[in-house]
């Protein structure tokens, strides 16, 4: 377990309240969280999750995380997740795990979204990581092109897509909503929302991983300590 993942997923445990529903976000810095809630759960806290992919359910129930389907919640309080990047104004790429577009839905629907990433994935200017974006199977290549413009029209000089492969290299990756992935080398995004507005448009995107105006706290952690830095969201 990496110790920087560790120190933000502990530091996270503070926004944690007695009774909360919990979004409970996706990739290995989110499931070293679950385990840590897992243990308050033990001691007696009470809440519930839910999950944002299905390997996100599984770890929770390892955990003895109580889980609540989306559609059963009337109010999420908190969503924590992990990224890919995320910028000094606290925009994010994700979707490095493939579980954008639930995570997605899930955090804009929480009253708060606390992302946990160690110090790495801070940078000046998102682009370096290959944004990924979940697109309908159905007319994926007049997808492919548009979202090519459309990273083109919203200033990243390079706009390289290459749709992700599933683990034994045999096909394309199917997302836990039977989609597949692009991902798109742009190197740097110049205006994430100008990019993340464009993309919203085209018909067979079924949602992108650039998340802009969504985090209201990222808390960073690095080998011995944790930073959480937060800004106000109307
Ligand atoms: C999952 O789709 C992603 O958005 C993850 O949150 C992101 O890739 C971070 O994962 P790690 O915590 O494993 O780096």
């Amino acid at each position: 377990m990496s110790q920087a993942k560790e120190n933000a997923a502990s530091a996270a445990l503070e926004f944690v309240k007695d009774g909360m529903t919990i979004g409970l976000g996706s990739g290995s810095t989110a499931e070293i969280f679950i385990e840590m809630l897992g243990e308050k759960v033990a001691g007696g806290l009470k809440l519930q999750g839910v999950p944002t992919s299905q390997a996100t359910a599984a770890c929770a129930r390892e955990n003895g995380v109580p889980l609540i389907e989306a559609d059963r919640v009337s109010r999420i309080h908190l969503t924590v997740d992990g990224a890919d990047e995320v910028d000094p104004a606290f925009n994010l790429i994700k979707g490095g795990g493939a579980c954008l577009l639930r995570e997605k839905i899930i955090a804009h629907a929480s009253d708060k979204m606390v992302v946990i990433v160690g110090g790495n994935k801070m940078v000046e200017n998102l682009g370096a990581f290959p944004l990924p974006v979940e697109v309908d199977p159905f007319g994926m290549a007049i997808t492919a092109e548009q979202i090519y413009a459309a990273l083109k029209r919203s200033g990243c000089e390079n706009a390289q897509t290459t749709l992700r492969q599933n683990k034994a290299s045999d096909g394309p990756l199917i997302t836990d909503g039977g989609h597949y992935i692009l991902d798109c080398k742009c190197g740097l995004i110049p205006s994430p929302a100008d990019t993340a507005h464009l993309l919203s448009q085209i018909p067979g995107v079924m949602e992108h991983g650039l998340f802009i105006d969504i985090a209201s706290a990222i808390v960073v952690g690095e080998d011995d300590h944790a930073k959480v830095m937060e800004l106000t969201r109307e």
